[in-house]
């Protein structure tokens, strides 16, 4: 009775297909996302960088890092991800700015050295509003501005990357 070969080979294909498909779906989740999209989610709303107040009015340029809450891909959901970082400053008459630490050329971090930024791998040099300094380096283009406001007291700033060695800023 449990030597049937028919009832076997029923078992085995059984078994066999169940394995096929426990192998099968995840193997194509990895190509393709639970949803059949390849997504991953950065934030695009405002984020928090930190106190308005930690800027002097007319003051000079600060560097913060710029840290998404919650970061998703088809998987796996990641916390305070470091998305990059940004310069920001009060103006004289209490504006927020902000601009991209990423060097426009190709995306290494600038630094401020109180007047100029500076960037370190190929030595464009930028103006203390952001401007390419002509004959300075290969940068195209100017640091990229960041859309910054203040709200409830705190800086809230929103993360854009942009496309790296062109005139032009365009998304990336
Ligand atoms: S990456 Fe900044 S000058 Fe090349």
């Amino acid at each position: 009775m449990g030597d049937d070969p028919d009832r076997r080979k029923i078992l085995t294909c059984a078994v066999g297909g169940g394995l096929g498909l426990v192998i099968a779906v995840p193997a194509a989740r990895l190509v393709l996302g639970p949803t059949g999209e390849q997504t991953v989610t950065t934030p695009t709303d405002p984020l928090d960088v930190g106190a308005a107040d930690r800027l002097k009015v007319g003051g000079p340029w600060q560097k913060v890092d710029v840290v998404a809450p919650l970061v998703k891909d088809g998987w796996t959901t990641a916390r305070d991800v470091v998305l990059g970082a940004a310069f920001v400053r009060r103006t004289a008459d209490n504006q927020a700015q902000a601009l991209s630490a990423v060097c426009p050329h190709l995306g290494c971090a600038v630094g401020w050295d109180g007047k100029n930024f500076l960037c370190p791998c190929h030595d464009s040099k930028f103006t203390g509003d952001g401007d390419a300094i002509a004959g300075t380096g290969p940068a195209k283009r100017g640091l990229d501005p960041l859309p910054v406001k203040i709200e409830d007291g705190r800086l809230r700033l929103t993360w854009i990357r942009y496309q790296l060695d062109t005139a032009s800023r365009d998304k990336a």
